[in-house]
């Protein structure tokens, strides 16, 4: 469904993205690996629209996607649940994803299903997204997200900063939607959150895919393990 093809990016004179090619197939779950400023926020950045793939290619569902702006990329049907959480701090939880439900497709994931799917979001609905914990904010991005009723849901380390009994929450909520047939690409740091959700994997090195495969062919490199995660 996504075919990511040999795409390059560039801050100013700095080549950070060389060559990436990536694949998500229908129903998959992906993650894509790597240690800090290896160029996985620039690969979703991408193929999100906000920065040119030049050269390189960006398919999805067949139709060519890359340069054309965020907006129209996210109402093809990509979900993007960026790293900072891009939510509005100054709305309230319920006014956050009723932005959201408006800008979206109508489909299955509705504002009742949302707030079924995460019950803290529901107790939390008139607070603001500032007086969010991090592990809320974090469930109000991908609750925002999923009410785009997107084909592809693409997150950029859902589990950053969060205490581990949050993380296994999110790795919950993740396999809920996964279960309902939404491909994911997931970027991570967190291997274990990375082969709790997802089934293959590619591992990103100054700017290059140096592995890609399966969760047990992961689990079994000890070299790209170590080398390139540092685990
Ligand atoms: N806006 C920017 N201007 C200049 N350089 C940037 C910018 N954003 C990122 N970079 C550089 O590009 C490289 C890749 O950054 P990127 O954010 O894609 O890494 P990352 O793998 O997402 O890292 P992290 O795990 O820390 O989020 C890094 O060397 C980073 O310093
Ligand atoms: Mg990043």
């Amino acid at each position: 469904m996504l075919h990511v093809s040999d795409i390059h990016a560039y801050y100013g004179q700095s080549h950070v993205l060389q060559g990436v090619s990536l694949d998500v197939g229908k129903g998959e779950v992906v993650s894509l690996l790597g240690r800090n400023g290896s160029g996985k926020t620039t690969t979703l950045l991408t193929i999100m629209g906000y920065l040119s793939p030049a050269p390189g290619a960006i398919t999805w569902d067949g139709q060519q996607i890359g340069g054309l702006p965020p907006y129209r990329i996210s109402r093809m049907g990509l979900g993007f649940v960026p790293q900072e959480r891009g939510i509005f701090p100054s709305l309230t939880v319920l006014e956050n994803l009723t932005v959201a439900a408006r800008r979206g497709l109508r489909g299955e994931w509705t504002l009742d299903r949302v707030l079924d799917l995460f019950p803290r979001l529901r107790e939390r609905a008139a607070n603001r997204g500032s007086q969010l914990s991090g592990g809320e904010q974090q469930m109000l991005s991908i609750g925002r997200a999923l009410l785009l009723n997107p084909s592809l849901l693409i997150l950029d380390e859902p589990s950053e900063g969060l205490a581990p009994l949050i993380v296994q929450e999110i790795i919950a909520i993740l396999h809920e939607v996964r279960a309902g047939g939404l491909p994911i690409l997931i970027v991570e740091q967190n291997i274990r959150a990375a082969f709790a959700v997802a089934s293959r994997h590619y591992i990103l090195s100054k700017g290059r895919v140096c592995f890609t495969g399966t969760t047990d062919e992961l689990r079994d490199n000890e070299a790209a393990l170590h080398q390139h995660l540092g685990v």
